[in-house]
């Protein structure tokens, strides 16, 4: 079993790292559902995967980002001492954003995957599956309607949400076929009784990593719980994770607490 070390380490001596909750790491191409609330560092452990990957362990790296435009990202980034630029001068990592969509937003899925087939990255990550869909939705359903009418030649009438879901399903499909092992990450909603606000996210891919804010008093910090992840053993319950000059970093189990 070929594995992927996110490489986000121990809080302090004699915790576990990530990689040791998952008895080794990811399993290669997994395809993985990040998800929590806002503010809750889907985006900070998700980068760090990249970083990690191009800095250690000789793994391309792509982020897709739907949220912020790529100043944003960079300067981000830089806070924890992360040269996005410099990964992308030596060609280890490339940066998207779709921030301001154009009129060419129905291409997007295939834009995704030019850039997947060109760069053939090891690591992706998608920020985010909830963004993409507020996007899709400002620009209109009916050329996603049209698009595909035009891609599979059917004169069948789809509805909306059934266009949406085709969608994301393409995306699935473009990242498993090319192999990648990726971070799908999706803002989740406190009341939902689903992981992922498109609600069928959760039940494509192969693992998924809920995180959650947490607030108590004067105390604040971060949760991890693997919820799931196909193919291994791994922790089930939930840790802290706490936000520092160098990234995420894995705390004690996080027991009584919210969840
Ligand atoms: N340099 C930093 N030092 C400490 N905490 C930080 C730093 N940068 C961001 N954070 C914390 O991380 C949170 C954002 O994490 P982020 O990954 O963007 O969340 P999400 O993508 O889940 O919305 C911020 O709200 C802040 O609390
Ligand atoms: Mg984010």
């Amino acid at each position: 079993m070929e594995r992927v070390k996110i490489g986000i380490p121990a809080y302090k001596e004699g915790l576990k790292s990530i990689d040791e909750l998952l008895n080794g790491g990811i399993p290669r191409n997994n395809l993985v559902l990040v998800t929590g609330p806002t503010g809750s560092g889907k985006s900070i452990l998700s980068l760090q995967f990249l970083v990690n990957g191009a800095q250690k362990f000789g793994e391309k790296g792509m982020y897709i980002s739907f949220e912020q435009n790529k100043e944003d990202i960079i300067r981000e980034a830089s806070t924890f001492n992360w040269d996005l630029k410099k990964l992308e001068r030596e060609g280890k990592l490339r940066v998207i954003s779709f921030r301001v969509m154009s009129e060419h937003a129905v291409s997007v899925n295939r834009e995704i995957k030019n850039q997947i087939d060109s760069f053939k990255p090891e690591r992706l990550v998608f920020d985010s599956l909830s963004s993409y869909i507020v996007s899709m939705e400002t620009i209109g359903y009916l050329e996603i309607l049209m698009d595909y009418d035009l891609e599979r030649k059917s004169n069948v009438q789809i509805s909306p949400e059934m266009a949406m879901r085709r969608s994301i399903m393409e995306l699935v499909e473009t990242i498993k076929s090319a192999r990648i092992t990726a971070f799908l990450i999706s803002e989740r909603s406190e009341e939902s009784e689903y992981l992922s606000r498109d609600t069928i996210s959760e039940f494509l891919v192969d693992g998924v990593l809920v995180l959650n804010f947490i607030g108590v008093g004067t105390e604040e910090f971060g949760t991890i719980q693997i919820r799931k992840m196909r193919h291994t053993k791994h922790a089930h319950t939930t840790y802290q994770t706490f936000i520092t000059d160098e990234g995420m970093k894995i705390g004690e189990e996080s027991i009584g607490t919210l969840r």
